[in-house]
């Protein structure tokens, strides 16, 4: 059965709700296996059985949490083999600014892994955002994002 892996830091709980969302919305596709952790619980090595591999962080200074970082900085050791895996992001922000660059800097390290990133046309192109606490609006949309890349993972697994 495909794996999709949803890996989150949170320090105040507000991405940890997006990631229970994110979450949520991978299980409503039959027959793929999503399992939710929090970055400090997961090891790396989860990364190689993982079909989608979904990233979340708070905006820190404009870029993903240092845990996230020392988390992706760590899966060096599994280089080349996360090719070709299906790979998004999302991220709660203060409202002051930097929420897309903290999505583009977890999203960089997924495609230099030589993952097939995930956007979308409509709006949040590069991944899910809310501010502060994820109102009802960003807790959809989070489901969306959750959906869409176990979709793309079942049809890329076929
Ligand atoms: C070290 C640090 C840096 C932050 N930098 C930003 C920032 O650049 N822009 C912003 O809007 N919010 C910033 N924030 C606010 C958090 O992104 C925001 O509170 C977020 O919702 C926290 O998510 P969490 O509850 O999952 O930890 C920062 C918070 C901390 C602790």
């Amino acid at each position: 059965m495909p794996k999709v892996l949803v890996i989150y830091d949170s320090s105040s709980g507000n991405t940890e709700k997006m990631a229970q969302a994110v979450a949520e919305g991978a299980r409503e596709v039959a027959g793929v296996n999503v399992v939710l952790k929090k970055v400090d619980q997961a090891k790396v090595d989860e990364l190689l059985d993982a079909d989608g591999i979904i990233v979340g962080s708070p905006c820190h200074f404009g870029q993903m949490s240092a845990k996230v970082k020392a988390f992706i900085d760590e899966s060096v050791k599994h280089y080349g083999k996360l090719d070709g895996k299906v790979g998004a992001a999302f991220t709660s922000f203060g409202g002051s600014g930097g929420s897309e660059t903290t999505l583009l800097s977890m999203l960089h390290a997924l495609l230099i892994h030589g993952m097939v990133v995930v956007g979308r046309s409509k709006r949040m192109h590069y991944g899910s955002v809310a501010v502060g606490t994820p109102n009802q609006d960003s807790i959809q949309d989070c489901r969306e994002l959750g959906y869409r890349v176990a979709s793309i993972v079942v049809k890329l697994t076929r």
